[in-house]
This record gives structure tokens, C-alpha cells and sequence, in this order.
């Protein structure tokens, strides 16, 4: 049996991670530590929340205390890291949390699993530690690192932290780092599920910049496989980038979910640009594809209209969301945009 810190798994990765694994295997228990920041949600999870093999615990990766008594008492022998603050605007809106969780939080964890001697520690990170590229070429895990938000950098900060943990005691250290995802239960500020409410509420759809930037997409449930593989095979020290060869510029994306919705293009809005917008990320995943026979089982297109139909399907899901705190982020993020073009 895995005993398993999953830490931020109420949050969209997480929780779709939790509810695959969970309905899949019975070789594993997992503890879900998570803050249940404004991204972190239980309603993703009530599927799994009485199930023998699950335990909930509302609390911070940074506080040490809390996080030795888990593994302490659960016995913990694996760790899945997948708590962050994760979003870019935030952090550039502010920084001191993504500092503070994403740096000083891994560095907890780490701590304890050096102490308690666990299996496996795998840290979800992301190819936005690789900085930007131009027209060509894609990063490869040996691609130094080169961070260009705030929030790239803490991950990075992470990332290294981490591996000098497994390169000086020796922990069993396994890093990730994957491209952008999409799917259900996305929390409504990134891209595409902002993208989709907004158009079903008839509201401007802000593309920053030109709209060519390009991200590579990924649906969460291959970057679910890729981790459960990496948990069972994953070999201690490596890195494995994860990535579903999928370029698209963010204006590609936001005409096809219009396009789907049947919602005019006059809702797009081109807006003042994102300061040290990344211009495009791209990923070579050949090594988890080799090494450990990973392979992304869904096209875009069939993902990405499950995705629109989930949220067609689950108003009330993110309606809660849109009428919280949500609006004064919104408020604050999007009022000062002015008209780009
Ligand atoms: P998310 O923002 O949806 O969820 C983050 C979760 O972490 C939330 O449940 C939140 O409550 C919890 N959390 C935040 N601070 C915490 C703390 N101090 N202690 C405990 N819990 C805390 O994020 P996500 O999109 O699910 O991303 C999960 C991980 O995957 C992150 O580490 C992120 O960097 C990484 N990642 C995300 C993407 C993407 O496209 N979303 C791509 C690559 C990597
Ligand atoms: P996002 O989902 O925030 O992911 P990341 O910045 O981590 O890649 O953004 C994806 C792309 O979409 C990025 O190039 C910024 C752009 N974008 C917009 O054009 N408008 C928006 O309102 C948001 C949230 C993102």
C-alpha cells in the first residue's frame, strides 16, 4: 500500500489527480492537505469524500508542525506535491505568497521527508520554469532554467531546492514539469474556462496582446496518467517533462470555444498586454514517452469539447465561483485593461 500526501488536492490538478487515482486502485490511501485557498475546492472532490482510502485535512504546507504530525501519523511513504499558487497575473498583481507557499512550502515538505525517510517525493512543477521561446525548438529537460514571471521563478526556486534535497541527503526526489492543462473543474481565471464563462455570459473575451502567444495544451486527465506513472516508475533524480504536442495561439483557442458555443466574434477584446508575457511554450516529452511508455490517449478537439460541455453542464459549479471573491480579482485584474487594437 502507497500512503500518499497529496498536498493541494482540492485545487483543479489535484482533485482531478484524487478522483482518478481513488476510482482506479486500491493500493493506495490518500492524506489531501490542502489550505482551500479562493483556488482550492471540496465540491471537486465529493465523489471521493467517504471513500475508505481518503482522508481530508484543511491546513498549510507551510506550517512544519502540522505537516510532521501527518506524516507521522499516517505514515506517509509517498509525497505528490501538488500545492502552488499557480497563477501568473496573481503573481504578478503580488508575490509574497507565491514565495511563501510555493518556495517555503515545498522546503517544509522536503524537510520532513528527508526525516522520515520516504519512498518517493515527486514535486509537480511546470515548463514555465524553462522561461520563453521563439518560433523554434522546444524545451527538453536538460534546457536550463530560465524564469520569467514571479510565479515561473518560485516554481523554479522549487524545482532546485528539491533536487539538491535528493543530490545532498539523498531524498527520493522525482520532478514534473508539464505544459498547460485544460479540463473539467479548472478554476475560471486561467484561459479557457474564463474564456468559456465569459462567453456563455455574453461578456468580452480579454485576449492580451495580439493573441499569438502560443501555449502547448495538455488535458488533465493524460497529466494524471503521467503522474500515476511516474509514482509507480518514475526513477528517483530525474526530471520528466510532460506534454501533449499541442501549439495553439490563445486566439485559436478562444475563436474555437466561440466557435463551439455559437457566441459572435465581437466579444473578443484585445487588451493591453500581460508585462514579460512568455511568447510561446512548447515541450518535448520523448523521455517519459520512452523511458516509461507514457502516451496522451485524448485528441484536442474531442478534450476540449468535453471541457465546454462540462461547463455547459455544471453552471452552478462555477457560478458559485463568479459570484464570490472572484469578482473583486476580476475587477482588479481586467478594469484597468485598456482597448489594445
Ligand atoms: P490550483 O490553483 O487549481 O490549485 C492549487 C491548490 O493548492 C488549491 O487547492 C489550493 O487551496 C492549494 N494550496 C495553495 N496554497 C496552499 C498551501 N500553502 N498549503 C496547502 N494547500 C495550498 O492549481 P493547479 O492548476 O491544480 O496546479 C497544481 C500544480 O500543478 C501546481 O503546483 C502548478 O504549479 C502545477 N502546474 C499547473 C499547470 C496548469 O496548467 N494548471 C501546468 C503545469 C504545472
Ligand atoms: P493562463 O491560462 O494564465 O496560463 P499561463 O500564463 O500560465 O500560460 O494563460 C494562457 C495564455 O492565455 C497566456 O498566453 C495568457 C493568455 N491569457 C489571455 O490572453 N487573456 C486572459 O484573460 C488570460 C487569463 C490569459
Amino acid at each position: 500500500m502507497k500512503r500518499i500526501l497529496v498536498t493541494g488536492g482540492a485545487g483543479f490538478i489535484g482533485s482531478n489527480f484524487i478522483n482518478y487515482i481513488l476510482s482506479g486502485r486500491k493500493d493506495v490511501f490518500i492524506v489531501n492537505l490542502d489550505k482551500l485557498t479562493y483556488a482550492g475546492n471540496l465540491k471537486n472532490l465529493t465523489g471521493v469524500e467517504s471513500h475508505p482510502n481518503y482522508k481530508f485535512i484543511k491546513g498549510d504546507i507551510v506550517n512544519d508542525e502540522l505537516v510532521k504530525y501527518i506524516f507521522e501519523k499516517y505514515e506517509i511513504t509517498h509525497v505528490i506535491n501538488f500545492a502552488a499558487e499557480s497563477h501568473v497575473d496573481r503573481s504578478i498583481l503580488g508575490s509574497e505568497i507565491f514565495f511563501r507557499t510555493n518556495v517555503l512550502g515545498t522546503n517544509v515538505l522536503l524537510e520532513n521527508a528527508k526525516e522520515f525517510e520516504i519512498e518517493k517525493f515527486i514535486q509537480i512543477s511546470t515548463d514555465e520554469v524553462y522561461g520563453s521561446l521563439g518560433s523554434e525548438g522546444q524545451f527538453e529537460e536538460t534546457t536550463p532554467l530560465q524564469p520569467n514571471s514571479p510565479y515561473a521563478a518560485s516554481k523554479a526556486s522549487a524545482d532546485m531546492m528539491a533536487l539538491a534535497f535528493h543530490h545532498t541527503y539523498g531524498v527520493p526526489v522525482v520532478i514534473t514539469r508539464c505544459s498547460n492543462n485544460y479540463g473539467q473543474l479548472q478554476f475560471p481565471e486561467k484561459l479557457i474556462p474564463l474564456m468559456i464563462i465569459n462567453a456563455l455570459n455574453n461578456r468580452k473575451l480579454p485576449v492580451y496582446g495580439d493573441g499569438l502567444n502560443i501555449r502547448d495544451w495538455i488535458y488533465v486527465i493524460d497529466h494524471n496518467k503521467a503522474i500515476e506513472l511516474v509514482l509507480d516508475k518514475g526513477k528517483i533524480g530525474e526530471v520528466y517533462n510532460i506534454g501533449a504536442n499541442t501549439e495553439k495561439t490563445n486566439i485559436e483557442i478562444v475563436k474555437l470555444i466561440l466557435n463551439q458555443l455559437g457566441k459572435p466574434k465581437e466579444l473578443i477584446e484585445f487588451v493591453k498586454d500581460r508585462p514579460g508575457h512568455d511568447k510561446r511554450y512548447a515541450i518535448n516529452s520523448n523521455k517519459i514517452k520512452n523511458e516509461l511508455g507514457w502516451e496522451p490517449g485524448h485528441s484536442f478537439e474531442t478534450a476540449m469539447k468535453d471541457t465546454i460541455n462540462w461547463y455547459l453542464e455544471n453552471v452552478n459549479w462555477w457560478t458559485e465561483i463568479i459570484s464570490g471573491d472572484y469578482r473583486n480579482y476580476y475587477k482588479l485584474q481586467y478594469s484597468s485593461q485598456k482597448m489594445y487594437v
